[in-house]
């Protein structure tokens, strides 16, 4: 009987996780209730695609887009922002959003585009059913 249930947890897990890297088309994919972290990567998401849109028309993106929560809010998969690997990439892109944020006329297509690079960079690495998701974020795509 325990065995019996902790394959039925186990089994619960590994849908969890699947899940939670899936590519997210859809809300409110998780039973449980979507996470934080998955909540916050949406509004990541949103921001990047409004920045987006400036950087198309040659515009310095204008934004005040605070994601330092990327550090505590909590994932679908417990103890995934735990991973140093995680902590890192983490702070790779918050360096990467400061720069955009303080771009210029001549430097903010490229700082958007290293902070796409860090989204994938993570995501590659950590999740990777966003990928395609997070590649249509690059200008031109
Ligand atoms: C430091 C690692 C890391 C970085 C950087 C990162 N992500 Fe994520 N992302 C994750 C993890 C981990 C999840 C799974 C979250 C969960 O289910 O709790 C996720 C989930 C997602 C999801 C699925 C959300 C859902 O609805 O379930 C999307 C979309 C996404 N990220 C887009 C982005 C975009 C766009 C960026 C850059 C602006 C980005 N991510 C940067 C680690 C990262």
């Amino acid at each position: 009987m325990k065995f019996k249930l902790s394959l039925v947890s186990g089994f619960v897990l590994v849908i969890l996780f699947v899940l939670s890297c899936a590519n997210g088309e859809k809300k409110q994919l998780n039973p449980n209730g979507d996470s934080e972290l998955a909540l916050l990567m949406r509004e990541m998401e949103a921001n990047a695609l409004d920045m987006k849109k400036f950087i198309e028309t040659g515009r310095v993106p204008a934004s005040d887009y605070d994601h330092s929560t990327l550090f505590t809010a909590i994932p679908t998969e417990e103890g995934k922002t735990d991973l140093p690997e995680y902590k890192t990439m983490a702070q790779s892109y918050l360096d990467a959003m400061k720069s955009l944020q303080s771009a210029n006329q001549n430097t903010a297509a490229g700082a958007y585009k290293d902070m796409v690079d860090m989204c994938l960079s993570c995501h590659k690495s950590m999740c990777p059913g966003p990928v395609v998701r997070i590649e249509k974020l690059y200008v031109g795509e």
